[in-house]
This record gives structure tokens, sequence and C-alpha cells, in this order.
């Protein structure tokens, strides 16, 4: 075991980085398991285990591992052309990149800007509202609503976009144009049933609008699924009807894919075909090269350019970019990617599998600590409460869940801890036997835990993994 905590790369980890999500009070006390490699929808362990990714990464592995593909397409790049500036130089895989990315967006959101990943397309989204907004000479209209639970990423904008109050201590978020709605979350439903909880939220959003006054307001910035705020799937309907309201104060809608795009919910993009909305943004990054390397980037609605554009321009330059906005070798990464994706029907795939996915997560629900089991496409999460009967978790719930996620760890599945939520959104790749694997493993991994902490019967019946 000491020889597994010193070796280089732990030693190296613990003494000399920062990670995202970092308890201080355990710096340079601890480091993360060691990945040395990866094929399919697996990785292997610094001390030679093979763990099924359940997270797919970072919800972005959408073609798994190893895929040959994608690594000649990198290299070719980068030895014919590694970069070129966005600012006075065009590349071939940016723009072939952006011409196929406008075929799979929904509506007239056909102009592409490329950013270095999700934080950047979202902080990049929201300064081209600004933008908008200032050139058509409304410079009052500058706030934007966002809902609680909702998270679009760490850049100073995005990070004050986000509705996860836990990460707000100790950092100075500007807020001041950000108003936050009421989660969609189902479960706060209480005694209401999902349509009035759904006319209540659309009731807070149209009061909020009134209070702070339409032409105050820029944009409406929402997940299709709140993802990394819980798994949150909001009410039937509930998108469309946002929308609607938007249109009505002429406030820009921008949904944020960088989850749900790129085939996680059974379609290129989730926005209309899952959640039935054609939004005037849409940002997307993960998924868009499969992990292999970063990018991002946001599709913006031809009308909307139109009003501030050509003989709309009035004089003014759109001055946002990155030195690494359409990377060459990102861009052929993320064709070679999207190429794999169409050859093999991998979005087709995904969505065929979604019923088997929900219908295994289902199965677990009937175990003692299971408060709810939920899924879109091939993203879902089990709670676990320690008391099913609760809404919120406690520390104590939170402990329960993190040992199910460890046990899993154990028994050779990846688990994203996500509060009381064990969250499984594989790779896309993923086959029904190496489905029902991940569920066994669960249910196992829950039975064994509940078990331990007192949670009824240890219920053991399919837990042959
Ligand atoms: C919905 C959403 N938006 C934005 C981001 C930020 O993306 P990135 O971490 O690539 O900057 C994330 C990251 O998980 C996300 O889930």
């Amino acid at each position: 075991m000491d020889d597994v905590l010193n070796s280089g790369v732990k030693r190296a980890m613990r003494d000399h980085v920062l990670v995202p999500a970092q308890e201080m009070a355990r710096l340079g006390k601890t480091a993360q398991p060691v990945l040395t490699r990866a094929e399919g929808i697996h990785v292997h362990t610094e001390d030679g285990r093979r763990l099924i990714d359940g997270p797919a990464g970072m919800w972005c592995a959408q073609v798994g591992y190893g895929r040959r593909e994608i690594v000649d397409a990198i290299a070719e790049q980068a030895m014919t052309l590694p970069y070129a500036s966005p600012w006075y130089m065009a590349t071939s895989p940016a723009a072939r990149l952006a011409e196929k990315i406008a075929t799979l967006t929904p509506g007239d959101l056909n102009r592409i800007f490329f950013t270095t990943g999700g934080s950047t397309a979202v902080d990049s989204a929201l300064r081209f509202c600004e933008f908008y907004n200032n050139v058509l000479g409304r410079p009052q209209k500058k706030r934007i609503i966002v809902r609680y639970d909702g998270y679009h990423g760490s850049t100073a904008l995005a990070a004050a976009c986000t509705g996860r109050t836990g990460n707000w201590p100790n950092f100075d978020i500007r807020q001041d144009r950000i108003s936050f709605l009421s989660s969609p979350n189902p479960r706060h439903a209480g005694n209401r049933t999902q349509a009035e909880f759904l006319d209540d939220l659309v009731a807070e959003f149209e009061s909020r609008i009134k209070d702070l006054g339409g032409d105050t307001i820029a944009a409406f910035l929402a997940e299709p699924i709140l993802a990394s705020g819980g798994v949150i799937i909001p009410p039937a309907g509930y998108h469309a009807r946002f929308k609607a309201i938007c249109e009505k104060y002429d406030i820009l809608y921008i949904s944020d894919e960088v989850v749900t795009g790129f085939g996680r919910c059974g379609e290129w993009f989730a926005s209309e075909k899952v959640f039935g909305v054609v939004p005037d943004i849409i940002t997307f990054a993960k998924g868009v090269t499969s992990g292999y390397v970063p990018l991002g980037g946001l599709a913006i609605s031809e009308r909307v350019l139109a009003r501030v554009s050509g003989e709309n321009a009035k004089g003014s330059w759109f001055t946002n970019g990155y030195t690494y906005t359409g990377h060459p070798v990102a861009c052929a990464a993320a064709l070679a990617n999207i190429a794999l994706m169409e050859r093999d029907g991998i979005v087709e795939h995904a969505r065929d599998l979604a019923g088997h996915f929900a219908a295994g997560l289902r199965s677990l629900a009937d175990l003692p600590g299971v408060a709810d089991v939920r899924s879109v496409g091939l993203v879902g999460c089990v709670q676990c409460l320690l008391d099913t009967s609760r809404v919120d978790s406690t520390d104590a719930d939170k402990a329960f869940t993190r040992e199910i996620d460890e046990r899993c760890f154990e028994l050779g599945l990846i688990v994203r801890p996500l509060g009381d939520l064990c969250v499984i959104s594989p790779p896309l790749i993923i086959t029904r036997n190496e489905i029902d694997e991940v569920i066994a493993i669960m249910r196992r991994a829950i039975s064994e835990v509940g078990t331990r902490h007192g949670l009824g019967r240890q219920d053991m019946k399919q837990a042959a993994v």
C-alpha cells in the first residue's frame, strides 16, 4: 500500500498539483487514484485494476477510449498545421467543423463560435448577449436569469450563474446582474402534482420578470437537465413554457448543452428533439471531441445575429476570443469523433439503449436506501438516503452514498460521487450486457452498504457479478 501511495505519480500529485474541488484541509495529504490507460468503456489503475468508466470521464467520453481514427486525425493535423491565429487566419478543420455542427443543431443556429471548453462557451454566450443588447441600444437589458442547482462552469461569469450554492463560499462572486429561480427538481413538488409544480415554476419566472422589468433581462440560461446539480429532469413541458415567456419579453434563451449535447440524451442535441425547444444559443463542449482534446463552442441563431450584423452592426466589433479559438487540432479531433459517431450510429445506439438503461436503474428502486432513480438517454442516477422519506439529504446520507460509490469502485465500477447521488453516464458505446453489469454491481453495492447500515434485508438475488 505504501508503495502505491509513494509511487512517483501519486507523490507528485500530492505534493505539487491543485485539483478541482480540493478539500484544503487535506491539501498535500491525499492523492486520487492514478489511471494509466484505457480502452473501450474501461480504464486501468496504476495498481492493475480494470474498471468500467461509469461517468465517461466527466460526461464526455462518448465514443470510448483507444479510438485510432481520432488519434490519427490529431497526429495528422498536429504534423500538418498545429496552430493558426483565429484572428486573421482560417483553417480547414475549423471551417469544416462549424459547417458540420450547423447541420446538427436545431433551427437556424448555424453560426459557430469556438472556445476552449464548456465554461468559456458559457462565458462567450453571455458576453455575446451583453454585446447584442449594447449594439441594439438597450444597455439596461443585461440581467441573466438562472436556476438553483444549475451548473455552468468556472470562469467568473459562468461560476456566478452556477446555482450550486455549495460552490459559492470563499469566492467573491459578482451576482448583481444574476437572478436565481427555483430548481425545477420534481421531488420539490411536495403535495402538488407535477403539473401544478410546473405552473408554479412558470409563475415564478413571470413574476420575476415583472419585478425586475423585462427590459432589464438579457437572457435565460438553462441546462436541459441540471446535470452536475443532481441529474434533475424538469417536469414535462418546462422548457417549452419558459421559451414562450422568453419570446414574449425578447429574452434570449441559452441552452447549455455542454453535458446533453453529442448524443448523451439519444440525440445530437437535446433541446429540440428531447425537450421541444429551439433555443437562440446552444453551448457545447465535452462530447464534441469525446474528451480526446479540449474544445467547446456555441451555436448562435442567424435571426439573432442579423439584428447586430450587416446594416444593423452600427460599426461594432465582436471582440471576444481566445488564442485557441478554432484550434485546428481540436477541430480535427471533433470532425473525426463526429464521423465515427455517424459511421457507427452511436447516437442511435444511445437512443436504443436508453430504455434498457432506465429499466436497469428502475430495478434498483425497491432496494432499501434508494429514494429515487431517474434517467434520460444514457445519463442517470440513483439517489440514496438513509431515510427515503426525506427530500433533502443530510451529511449522513452523503457519507452513506460515498460508501456505496467506494464499494462500486472495489467491485469494478467508477460511479460519479455527487452528494447523495450515484451518477452513471457511461460511454455511449456501452452494450446491453455491460449495462447489466453496471446495474448488478450497483445492486450489490447498495444492498451490502444498506445492510451495513441496518436497512432491511440484504437482497442478493441478482447480485452475481
Ligand atoms: C452544463 C455545464 N456547463 C458548463 C460546464 C463547464 O464546462 P468545462 O468544465 O468544460 O469548462 C459544465 C461542466 O461540467 C457543465 O456541466
